[in-house]
């Protein structure tokens, strides 16, 4: 666990807010985030890079709520985005749309206006089609894009396959040895400006030797590019740093770091970087309370309130997210002080067992952890680690759940920054056909 999240006299907290506090006070299913911890793993990277021409783009996807946005814009970062929408997210949240790298490979001609409207620092165009279709939209609105190709350097790097996207057969970037040939293209059509080039070979990554693989292969094409007179402002290498869910063991932010200063060693270009996991994966944790307890003739099940919609990376990768207890069994609340929201005496003596963690939805594959050693009642509050990333980013409204609370703390002070969605907002905008 984080120095962020803690137990203080076996209690749960973020930072120092009690997170039985937050339960009561915004219920549950909630995400907690700590700014500190979103703010101290921003400012490692921004220490590690200190003395170089740099850009952290904070990779939106990770997780796009508006008060993670506004933190790290404030820290200065700039954004790597992948929709109009999270364009839209990030300027609604004080970002710098001359910060923003646009990443993807289904850009759309209005997302692609919109991002020229907006005057983003570069497009990451990841095809000979995009390209053309970049030109023409930058020409309709008399104005220069600026472009980066997104180069698949065909590294592997030995994450999940859901996660890898550096390996030709996967669908992103041009193909390593198709590159120069469409920088040669690009620098003929008028309504481009080539400013750099860029790679992402996958997420979760726990070893450093990939990222310098792909950092290599990245740079002798550069200097093929050198060569022919295409000058490069800029590197961008991309996110994918690895987080501990379980007993992982990456590599710690400085270190990565040092790795990629080492493998540019002499190297003048500005560098950009696009982590997302490693700087709100661990700033965050989903909250959830047992609703019932199951006991089966081979399973055990803990119901609890939170689901596949919340929190889907269980369901869609098998991922392990560590579960605890907010309160440890030998710190039980005093009697007379039940629980919110709790049922008819539900004041319940906890029973020690092995359970599988699951959500109320209907689905098999609906669960948050198989095989976890609890000790809780029905009511006990749980919290669900490492869910910063990729948690409320992917959530859904699937079984018409309305999707759950985001509450960021502050020191002492807690701050709901999402309110939970009301059922009447999920079909506000259908319609019956009379
Ligand atoms: N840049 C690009 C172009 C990306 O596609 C991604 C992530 C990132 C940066 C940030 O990668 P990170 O630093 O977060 O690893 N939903 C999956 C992860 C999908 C990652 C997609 N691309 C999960 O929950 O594990």
């Amino acid at each position: 666990m984080s120095d962020y999240f803690h137990y203080q006299n076996g209690e749960l907290y973020a930072e120092q807010v009690p997170l039985e506090d937050i339960a009561a006070r915004f219920g549950t299913p909630c995400y907690v985030y700590s700014r500190a911890a979103l703010t101290d793993s921003f400012l490692q990277f921004a220490n590690a890079l200190q003395g170089r021409d740099h850009l952290i783009c904070y990779a939106v996807k990770a997780n796009s709520s508006l008060a993670i946005l506004n933190v790290f814009a404030r820290l200065g970062a700039g954004f790597d985005i992948v929709s109009g929408g999270e364009l839209k997210r990030v300027l609604a949240a004080g970002g710098d749309a001359r910060k923003v790298v646009f990443s993807g490979v289904g850009k759309t001609v209005a997302e692609i206006r919109l991002a020229l409207e907006a005057d983003i620092l570069c497009f990451n165009v990841e095809s000979a089609a995009e390209l053309e279709r970049l030109n023409q939209v930058a020409a309709g609105m008399g104005k220069v894009a600026p472009v980066s190709l997104r180069v698949n350097p065909d590294v592997d790097a030995k994450t999940h396959p859901y996660i890898s996207t550096g390996l030709k057969q996967n669908k992103f970037g041009v193909a390593y040895t198709e590159a120069v040939g469409l920088y040669r293209k690009a620098a003929k059509l008028p309504h481009l400006r080539i400013t750099g080039m860029d790679c992402h070979i996958g997420s979760q990554l726990t070893e450093t030797s990939p990222f310098i693989a792909a950092a290599k292969k990245i740079l002798a094409l550069v200097d093929v590019l050198a060569a022919e007179g295409i000058h490069l402002e800029h590197l961008d290498l991309g996110g994918g740093l690895g987080i501990c869910y379980d007993d992982e063991t990456p590599p710690a932010i400085g270190d990565y770091v040092a790795e990629l200063l080492a493998a540019l060693r002499g190297r003048g270009e500005k560098l950009i970087l696009e982590p997302g996991r490693i700087l709100v994966g661990n700033a965050g944790v989903l909250l959830t309370r047992v609703e019932y307890l199951k006991h089966g003739e081979e399973k055990n099940f803990a119901i609890v309130d939170a689901a596949m919609n919340d929190l889907m990376r269980p369901a869609l990768y098998d991922a392990f997210h560590n579960i605890v207890p907010v309160r440890l069994e030998n710190h039980a609340a005093p009697l007379p002080n039940p629980p919110p929201h709790a049922g008819e005496g539900a004041i319940e003596k906890s029973t020690s067992s092995i359970y599988e963690v699951v959500g109320p939805i209907c689905e098999t594959g609906d669960f948050i952890g198989h095989a976890r050693s609890l000790s809780i009642a029905p009511q006990s509050l749980l919290a669900v680690l490492s869910a910063g990333a990729y948690g409320m980013s992917m959530s859904s409204n699937y079984n018409t759940r309305p999707r759950a609370a985001e509450v960021m703390v502050e020191g002492k002070v807690m701050h709901l920054v999402r309110k939970r969605e009301e059922v009447e907002q999920l079909y506000s905008g259908e319609s019956v056909v009379v």
